[in-house]
């Protein structure tokens, strides 16, 4: 009898244990091997500049590129500290797999199985194809080692990374249906918007929580103390297309005023460094409901 009352309870604890365990797993992956030679270090070395990586994680006090971390990006959910990603064995990240980096990259978790933060924005590049990030790996392994201890963050003491397993199913519910679109320029453009260009980590309005509103993606957003333009159809009805990709290379609107605040790095590290056509399909994506002669 009493073991039949026992049984719920039971059942239930042991659902739970089964739907915690798998929500700590980590993904699957696979353990494929990072690319070696020049043509991938070249690959890589595009990829991070279309990724935005270096408005981040380079070291704001060095002279040269130098990808060891330490800037402060401060939220309203505290003081994240950008590590370092040279390949310092016991400072970086020298000893990462292929799969470390898939894992890293696309899922938001580390080597150890720990949740990031979504100030790295991770859930953008979760869009990237295995083999650029491998490309973005064999490129930052290439790079000198440097040694360098980034601060912990300063996050609020109710907050841990663990959590961020139930932020992300809750980021994931509000995912939009993955959109599809015609022809090679578009999906390029979309690729390097919405994927390693992460615009709308910064261009996308977030709910309490921090997860982005991608039913109003690019409407604009609050950003620290200041606001960011609205990038979508509407706010961009005035520019042509070759407006869009000159800006894009040199920061000046069509109005010839230059822009400024968070948008310059993305200019000077990621969007200047692209190469025409990639520009091209950027402006292609942001203008595609303009009529083909703007
Ligand atoms: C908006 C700022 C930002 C951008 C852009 C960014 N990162 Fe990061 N990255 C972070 C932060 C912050 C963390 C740490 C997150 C945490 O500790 O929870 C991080 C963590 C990482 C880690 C894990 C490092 C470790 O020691 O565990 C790797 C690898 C990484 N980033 C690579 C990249 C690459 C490659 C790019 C470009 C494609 C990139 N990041 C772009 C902010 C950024
Ligand atoms: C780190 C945050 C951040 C990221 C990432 C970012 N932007 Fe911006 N962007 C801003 C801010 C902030 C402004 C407003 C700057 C100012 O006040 O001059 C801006 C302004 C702009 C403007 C000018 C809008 C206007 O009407 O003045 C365009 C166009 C733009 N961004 C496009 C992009 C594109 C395309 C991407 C992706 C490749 C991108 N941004 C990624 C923060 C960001």
């Amino acid at each position: 009898m009493w073991l039949r009352n026992l049984l719920v309870p039971i059942s239930a604890m042991f659902l739970l244990l089964v739907s915690l365990c798998n929500l700590l797993a980590l993904p699957e992956v696979g353990d494929p091997t990072i690319p070696e030679g020049n043509e991938a270090l070249q690959r890589g070395e595009y990829l991070v500049n279309a990724g935005g990586c270096i408005s981040c994680h380079q070291n704001t006090t060095a002279e040269t590129l130098q990808l060891s971390g330490g800037k402060e990006l401060e939220s309203e959910f505290g003081i994240f500290y950008v590590p370092n990603i040279t390949p310092d064995v016991d400072t970086g990240i020298g000893d990462w797999s292929g799969k470390d980096f898939l894992l890293a990259m696309k899922h938001g978790r580390s080597p150890e199985g720990g949740f990031y933060f979504p100030a790295f924005p991770y859930r953008s590049y979760a869009g990237m194809v295995d083999s650029d990030v491998l490309d973005i790996a064999a490129y930052l392994l290439s790079m000198p080692a440097v040694e360098s201890v980034v601060p912990n963050h300063e996050t609020p003491p109710w907050l841990f990374s663990w959590m961020m397993a139930g932020w992300n199913i809750l980021a994931d519910l509000r995912e939009p249906s993955s959109e599809t679109f015609e022809g090679p320029q578009l999906q390029r453009g979309a690729y390097l918007a919405r994927s390693l260009g992460h615009c709308g980590e910064c261009h996308t309005p977030r709910n309490v929580l921090g997860i982005p509103d991608w039913r109003r993606e690019f409407v604009g957003a609050e950003l620290g103390d200041g606001h960011v333009e609205p990038i979508d159809t509407i706010a961009l009805e005035d520019w042509g297309k070759e407006d869009f990709a000159f800006f894009l290379f040199l920061g000046m609107k069509p109005d010839g005023e230059y822009v400024g605040g968070e948008m310059e790095p993305v200019i000077e590290h990621n969007t200047s460094r692209l190469t025409e056509e990639d520009r091209e399909a950027l402006a292609a994506f942001f203008k595609r409901d303009a009529n083909s002669d703007n």
